[in-house]
């Protein structure tokens, strides 16, 4: 579904080194290469500045590589004649969800895509109604946006993204602003959406909670992959997640300061496994 090969990007041009004191020009992300299946719901991790968002935008073709190829559904994303079909293909939701609303209610809102896309206005009323659906906001058609919670404006944004039926939905950090309830509902929408829907899924958190829900983990560090595995692989790596700023999810954290195996995803397992040391005799030490 999505292949990037050997890619190098840097947001700054050769012409632009410091030539007097030979510095290189500072890369955003050094000789990437990973392959995305057709439904995986695949998580990207990192640092601040650690290269994710710049790998997101070359996803749909928002920006490419200097060096390497980015390909999607077998359209290389510098080819101007299937821009458009990549853009299609590979839908990107962000993090802010005031800056991604230009409908006057939900249902303009959602339009917006397929309107663009010539979709006629028969069928586009049915897509448009389908979307807003699938995210839950039915009751909500003709409201406002703005008059929606954080949690209900980005199931807006998504159903946006999902009225145009892409195969691939990238999520940049689009729970970060809501509270723990927006949270779960955005959350929720995506695992749906990939489970029932076989939409693929890319979502860039810092929510380890999140990337637990996650099939695959992709940890980047200094503009390259340092780990690419299952979220349990990764959590099972206490020093890797230390070395890398990241934090381990709360029912691992709780197993790291017991001793324990930190490679489990739910707090029912942590659970679990206390409970049957604790029936065992077995001291948690
Ligand atoms: N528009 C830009 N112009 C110049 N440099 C940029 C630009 N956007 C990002 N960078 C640089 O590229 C590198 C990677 O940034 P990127 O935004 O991809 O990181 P990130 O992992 O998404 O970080 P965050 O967690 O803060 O969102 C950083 O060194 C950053 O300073
Ligand atoms: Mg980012």
């Amino acid at each position: 579904m999505i292949e990037v090969k050997n890619v190098t990007f840097s947001y700054y041009e050769e012409s632009e080194t410091d030539t007097k004191n030979n510095e290189p020009v500072p890369v955003a992300l050094e000789n990437v290469s990973l392959h995305i299946s057709e439904g995986e719901f695949v998580s990207i991790v990192g640092r601040n500045g650690s290269g994710k968002s710049t790998l997101a935008k070359l996803l749909n073709g928002l920006i490419v590589p200097k060096t390497g190829v980015v390909t999607v559904a077998g359209m290389d994303t510098v080819n101007d004649e299937t821009i458009f079909d990549v853009r299609k293909t590979v839908g990107m939701v962000f993090q802010n969800p005031d800056n991604q609303i230009i409908g006057t209610t939900v249902e303009e809102d959602v339009a917006f895509g397929p309107e663009n896309l010539g979709v006629p206005t028969e069928e586009m009323h049915k897509i448009v109604a389908e979307a807003i659906e699938t995210v839950g906001l039915t009751k909500f058609s003709k409201t406002e946006p703005h008059l929606l919670s954080g949690g209900q404006k980005q199931r807006a944004a998504i159903a946006g993204v999902i009225a145009m039926r892409p195969k691939c939905i990238v999520l940049d950090e689009s729970t970060a602003m809501l509270d723990p309830i927006g949270r779960r509902e955005v959350m929720s929408v995506i695992e749906k959406l990939n489970r029932e829907e076989g939409i693929t899924v890319i979502l860039i958190t810092h929510h380890m909670d999140e990337v637990a829900m996650t099939g695959r983990s992709i940890l980047m560090n200094d503009g390259k992959i340092s780990f690419d595995g299952t979220p349990r692989e990764l959590f099972s790596n206490t020093k890797l997640v230390h070395d890398s700023g990241l934090e381990l999810p709360q029912p691992a954290y709780l197993m790291e300061l017991l001793g324990l195996d930190t490679g489990i995803i739910s707090p029912e397992e942590a659970a679990d496994k206390i409970a049957s040391m604790l029936r065992g005799g077995n001291h948690v030490s």
